[in-house]
């Protein structure tokens, strides 16, 4: 064995100082010049269809856009957006960033007609049809929100080549597969001003996402303004919460951008903050105060007594005023009766209501919320706890415990969304909620009860994201799942939907959002503004701990800083997934393939020399104190790695007293650091388990 490794040293040494002296970073940040597409290959979602023509429209200053038809002002907005962008990539001086309705150019190139407003409500009409040619874009849609999800593809589909900017000639007819498509963002657990809400429904809207899920009453906060009830965000909102006028605006910015806001007031369980407020009116005897723990609590609204609905009565209607959409989400999960199971007046009632159990009693109150709201000319939307055979058909039901919810559902004709699988605050990768399809070829469901499946929503829960991280928690994993509410379910191809989401990324940032630029500015803060390139090198390669985890292995509060490692790292950590594909290729291809073997020894050897470099920072920096095993073990892993390349190019057998080492430090580095995994481990283990 010996001879063959100093040959391999000797080689892979050769490789690594020639080729990659300068490229000490393995993020693979940028698209290499070599392997960018043509734009039309790249677009997210990818549309019901897509033709391509001959030719390119090249842009150049003259560009100049007309409208014909009846739209609504938003459109002339979003024109001046449009071009706002286009201009900010291209360098033009286009004067219709400033788009004026009455601007009739003698010789615009693109003409955009449609025929009627979009209502910005459920159901409204998406469609839109691109030709785009030589000299020519026409943009035509029924709606003008049509209008704006074409203006979004034909954003995607700006080009370059050395005579300049260009869109390829194409025709694209699309429209959603599924009319709601969703975002939940929970501003209660770490409120989110109206800043960080906004650009998000850019973000939303460059995805084609269409309805934001606005969670604004928690157990950790009541975020809304009440001017029935102004105890209720001065008592229950730590000066946190969202004014009238806000709202009205945010509502209006989302409607711009072709967006509903559903506001959500969850009922009767995480109900803490309200009953901060009227604890006269909690299930338990109070006082309460705002909950600064994560997790299930008891708190919640007395079913029995009429104090309850004359309230939510009045604070309902004054909420039904304030926002526009048909829906109004009642939340109705996690209530788990612990407060009225010991609350003998409402095992009374519960008694003479002849309610067999809590769900029974928790469904008596969500009709008397049912008929508050239809009474308001509302509709009721509620987690899938609410689902119970007294419940009028026009409801709709959240499933978020299972999909089974929502089958179950749709089989007794109910409509609902499918949340389970798109819950982005677990940390999960984004080509797990990519290929969770409501409706798989194999859905249980007929023809019948697929129409009522409406769509999804991503949840954004709040519990371990501040304005500064949120948006790296959303993107761009939510784009791939706008892309399975959008498009085709046919479209499941992951190295495909990884390759596009990148590029995605990169133009999600135009819009103001902060998920790939706020991550070396963490990593500066961690580093006291030192060097970031040891520390760097340490966080692409890990990732939060998955699902619940993080708050099992330390209790975390709602006052616990989101600034440490672990909320510098992000979900689905690219560096990981990329050697994790490359060992796999690597072992497929046997070791034939010199590049790829070439490459993963120099990412294994900078980081196999990485923990050195590191350790000279986190001895200055206290708050990198807790990282030092994941940095230890981050190198011990890339050595154990190197040898076992060295090992399988080579052909030797591995001996034992090797094997059981190799047991021990992976399981060592198998252990959470910090709240913490290392994502590179499970490629190590199977190089090293490729050792026999
Ligand atoms: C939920 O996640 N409790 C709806």
């Amino acid at each position: 064995m010996k001879h063959n490794v100093l040959i391999f040293l000797a080689i892979t040494l050769v490789l690594v100082t020639s080729g990659c002296q300068n490229n000490a970073d393995t993020s693979n940040a940028w698209v290499q010049v070599e392997q960018v597409e043509p734009s039309y290959r790249n677009l997210m979602p990818v549309p019901a269809s897509l033709e391509l023509q001959k030719g390119k429209f090249y842009l150049d200053d003259s560009f100049q856009i007309v409208i014909q038809g009846e739209p609504d002002k938003r459109l002339y907005a979003a024109i001046g957006r449009t071009v706002k962008r286009l201009s900010g990539r291209t360098g033009l001086f286009l004067p219709q960033v400033f788009f004026d309705r009455d601007d009739k150019p003698t010789a615009p190139q693109m003409i955009i007609e449609v025929k009627k407003p979009a209502e910005i409500q459920f159901g409204m009409d998406e469609a839109y049809q691109l030709d785009i040619s030589e000299k020519r874009i026409s943009l035509k849609a029924e709606t003008d929100v049509g209008a704006l999800r074409g203006l979004e593809t034909f954003l995607q589909l700006l080009d370059a080549d050395a005579q300049g900017y260009f869109l390829p000639a194409l025709t694209i007819n699309d429209s959603p597969r599924f009319p709601w498509r969703g975002l939940l963002i929970d501003a209660c657990r770490h409120f989110m001003p109206v800043d960080v809400i906004k650009r998000n429904l850019d973000g939303m809207a460059a995805v084609k996402l269409n309805v934001l899920h606005w969670h604004l009453t928690e157990d950790q906060g009541f975020r809304v303004e009440s001017k029935t009830h102004p105890k209720l965000h001065e008592l229950g909102s730590d000066g946190f919460y969202y004014t009238h006028e806000q709202i009205k605006d945010v509502i209006a910015y989302a409607a711009d951008r072709g967006i509903r806001v559903i506001p959500e007031f969850d009922l009767p369980g995480h109900a803490t903050s309200w009953l901060v407020a009227y604890p006269e009116l909690a299930s338990a005897p109070g006082p309460y105060a705002i909950e600064r723990k994560w997790g299930i609590m008891d708190p919640t609204f007395n079913p029995a007594i009429e104090e309850t609905y004359i309230f939510l009565d009045a604070f309902l209607k004054e909420m039904t005023s304030l926002f526009t959409d048909d829906y109004v989400h009642i939340g109705g999960d996690e209530n788990k009766g612990h407060h009225w199971d010991k609350n003998e007046k409402i095992q009374a009632f519960k008694q003479d209501m002849d309610f067999a159990d809590n769900a029974a009693l928790q469904n008596y109150f969500n009709q008397r919320l049912l008929s508050t709201l239809k009474s308001n000319g509302k509709k009721m939307i509620g987690w899938d706890e609410i689902l119970h055979e007294d419940m009028p058909k026009d409801i709709v039901l959240q499933s978020w415990r299972g999909r089974e919810a929502m089958i179950t559902a749709a089989q007794r004709g109910y409509r609902s969304l499918l949340s389970n699988g798109y819950y982005i605050d677990l940390h999960q990768p984004t080509d797990y909620h990519y290929l969770n399809d409501p409706l798989p070829p194999d859905s249980p469901l007929n023809e019948r009860e697929q129409t009522f499946i409406l769509g999804g929503e991503a949840t954004m829960w709040a519990e371990f994201v501040s304005p500064e991280i949120i948006d790296s928690r959303i993107w761009p994993r939510t784009a791939a799942i706008a892309e399975r509410f959008w498009s085709a379910s046919s479209v499941r191809d992951v190295d495909d939907m990884y390759r596009r989401l990148k590029i995605t990324s990169f133009h999600l940032e135009e819009l103001g959002l902060t998920h790939e630029k706020n991550y070396p500015m963490m990593l500066r803060r961690l580093t006291g503004n030192r060097d970031v390139s040891a520390l760097k090198t340490l966080v692409d390669a890990i990732e939060s701990v998955k699902t619940y985890n993080r708050n099992r292995q330390r209790t975390h509060f709602s006052y616990t800083p989101l600034t440490r490692v672990i909320d510098a790292a992000r979900p689905d950590a690219e560096v990981a997934r990329l050697f994790r594909n490359d060992v796999t290729d690597f072992l497929e291809n046997g070791a034939s393939d010199k590049t790829i073997s070439a490459s993963l020894i120099q990412r294994l050897q900078l980081w196999a020399s990485n923990h050195e470099k590191l350790l000279v920072v986190i001895e200055v920096s206290p708050i990198l104190h807790e990282i030092r095993p994941m940095s230890e073990n981050l190198s011990a892993v890339a050595k154990l790695g190197l040898e076992a390349m060295m090992a399988i190019e080579s052909g030797d057998k591995a001996g034992r007293e090797w094997l059981k080492q190799s047991a021990t430090i992976i399981e060592q580095a198998g252990k959470p650091v910090a709240q913490t995994e290392l994502r590179i481990l499970p490629a190590i283990e199977a190089l090293v388990g490729f050792v026999e």
